[in-house]
């Protein structure tokens, strides 16, 4: 399917820019890049996001929600196969792809914040990805009232603009209570502690370009800059 890089954090970690800055960095370097997200990344990836974030649907089961991740998922996967495919026949390179999002953020949020059974989740985890696994984790690690307030200015600035209308429709988690995302930052630093090889835990109160720099050592550590990432995954 190509190499997979994806994202974590709580809200207001940065993720995002640190995604586009990775996707710039590496595209100047000639790789072929494609930047997604979850929930989204598909047509109808998309349509099921909007449901999962509205905050008008407060009263969403725990089960489900993850069913709805695990179907935007599910979705996405064979989209990013279809794709890979589409290039081989072309004898085109597999991309990267950097993932805003994806399994970690499922264990973290539904399991240590909701508490469903880890088990469950890793099996949905396990059949929605079709048993892909990110070859790279970047966990952008912050104080919890930090990414709060970042995330929480993100939405009332985009309120007052033209888009702001979409992006505060998109708030039901950051309306969650200080505790639920302490415990998803817990998880995160659990699983990460569990899988050094793969997740990466970053400071995400460094300046941007301090980040950017961290975030493109450890994917040169990981592949052997400067000759070109492996085809593989
Ligand atoms: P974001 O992409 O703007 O951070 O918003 C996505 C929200 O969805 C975020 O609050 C984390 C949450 N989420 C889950 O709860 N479980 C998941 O599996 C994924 C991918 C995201």
């Amino acid at each position: 399917m190509g190499i997979l890089i994806t994202f974590e954090g709580i809200e207001g970690c940065g993720k995002t820019t640190q995604l586009r800055l990775l996707g710039d960095y590496l595209r100047k370097k000639g790789y072929t890049v494609h930047e997604t997200r979850e929930p989204g990344g598909t047509f109808i990836g998309d349509q099921i996001r909007k449901i999962l974030l509205n905050p008008e649907n407060k009263g969403m089961d725990a089960i489900a929600e993850l069913l709805l991740y695990e179907a935007c998922r599910a979705q996405l996967i064979k989209e990013l196969r279809v794709m890979s495919d589409e290039l081989e026949v072309k004898g085109k390179d597999k991309k990267i792809i950097l993932c805003d999002r994806f399994t970690d953020s499922t264990l973290v949020y539904q399991g240590y914040g909701r508490g469903i059974k880890f088990e469950i989740i890793d099996e949905l985890n396990r059949i929605a990805s079709r048993g892909i696994k990110p070859a790279i984790t970047i966990l952008l690690d912050l104080d919890v009232k930090t990414g709060l307030k970042r995330a929480r200015e993100r939405n009332i600035n985009s309120r007052q603009s033209a888009v702001g209308s979409r992006q505060s429709a998109e708030s039901r988690f950051e309306e969650e209570a200080l505790e639920f995302h302490r415990k998803v930052r817990e998880g995160y630093l659990e699983i990460a502690s569990k899988e050094p090889e793969r997740i990466k835990v970053i400071d995400a109160a460094m300046a941007v370009e301090e980040i950017h720099s961290e975030i493109v050592k450890v994917v040169n550590w990981k592949f052997g800059a400067p000759t070109k990432v492996g085809r593989g995954n």
